[in-house]
């Protein structure tokens, strides 16, 4: 693809009090009026919390990979639609999602749990929620800032970590995010809450606590098959998984699949950066009983 069908970068505005871009924000109407279905499961994370990682272990669970099943050599972005994503010259996430032809369907957002269309809550489709500590989540979105071309331009990490407490992201507060959504499962019992670095220590536990939650009854051999299929290493060199045919992009300037580990943000915070940073999330966080662990 060549650069001229770049999309250009966006820029951030507040949209009903949320930071966003309007390659999510262009096709709300549409959004909004989804249609969800009782066996839907919804992916929702904010951005760099192991979307890719948790839907992949999703699709092999329920459509496993066999080499005549059709639907293994096509990329995991299309297989599993991003909702509001509405990119030039792409096809809607919503329209894909309105044509999947399975059953269940799986998709994805990211959107804050305020947005997310009303008849996902209606139908009472499952919903896997994942989250990660705020501190990789900040390395990592600012890293996918720098490779892909529908982020609005990150700088400089000093900068963009001023952002990421700021709240001025896209899809807005990290903190509101994960605390919203946990909050929204005390009263919503279909939502699997999950975190990165329990997937990080114990694929093998995580995996059976989502079959659990879905249902599902894979036998050993089986579980074994996705957990071997899903490690990091196994995940970056699938182009079915490592979006390297995802025109926007740039995987020279940093692989889409990075590092995946926890604790990363050591390199990247200054012990200053990281003292600002504890205080001011001790401060937004105070009055949730939410916990994440920065390393394991
Ligand atoms: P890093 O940038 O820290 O490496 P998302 O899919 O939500 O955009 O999240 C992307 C992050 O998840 C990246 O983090 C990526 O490397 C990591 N990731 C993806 N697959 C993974 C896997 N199998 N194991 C560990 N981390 C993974």
């Amino acid at each position: 693809t060549s650069q001229m069908e770049l999309p250009p970068r966006p820029t951030l505005f507040d949209f009903h009090g949320v930071s966003m871009t309007r390659y999510f924000t262009d096709n709300w109407d549409n959004i909004q009026h989804f249609e969800a279905r009782p066996d839907d499961i919804l992916i929702a994370t904010y951005p760099k919390a192991g979307t890719t990682w948790v839907s992949y272990i999703l699709d092999l669970l329920y459509f496993g990979d066999t080499v005549s099943n059709s639907r293994s050599s096509v990329p995991l972005h299309e297989k599993i639609p991003f909702l509001e994503i509405c990119v030039p010259h792409r096809p809607t996430g919503k329209d894909l999602a309105d044509q999947l032809p399975t059953s269940p369907r799986l998709i994805k957002t990211h959107l804050p749990v305020q947005f997310v269309p009303k008849s996902f809550w209606e139908q009472r489709s499952r919903i896997v929620y994942v989250a990660r500590n705020a501190k990789d989540s900040a390395v990592s979105y600012f890293h996918f800032g720098r490779m892909n071309h529908i982020q609005p331009e990150p700088g400089e990490w000093s900068c963009f970590l001023q952002n990421f407490m700021q709240e001025k992201m896209v899809f807005g507060s990290w903190y509101q995010h994960v605390t919203a959504w946990w909050e929204k499962k005390q009263t919503y019992s279909n939502i699997h809450y999950m975190f990165y670095e329990d997937l990080i220590e114990d694929s093998r536990k995580e995996i059976n606590r989502l079959c659990s939650f879905l249902g599902l009854s894979p036998t050993a051999q089986q579980r074994e098959h996705v957990r071997s299929k899903v490690t990091f290493e196994t995940m970056k060199e699938n182009k079915i998984t490592n979006y390297s045919t995802v025109p926007t992009m740039n995987h020279s300037v940093c692989p889409f699949m990075r590092k995946g580990t926890v604790g990363d943000w050591k390199n990247h915070f200054t012990v200053s950066q990281n003292e600002q940073f504890d205080e001011d999330y001790k401060n937004k966080m105070k009055n949730t009983a939410l916990f994440f662990r920065t390393e394991i």
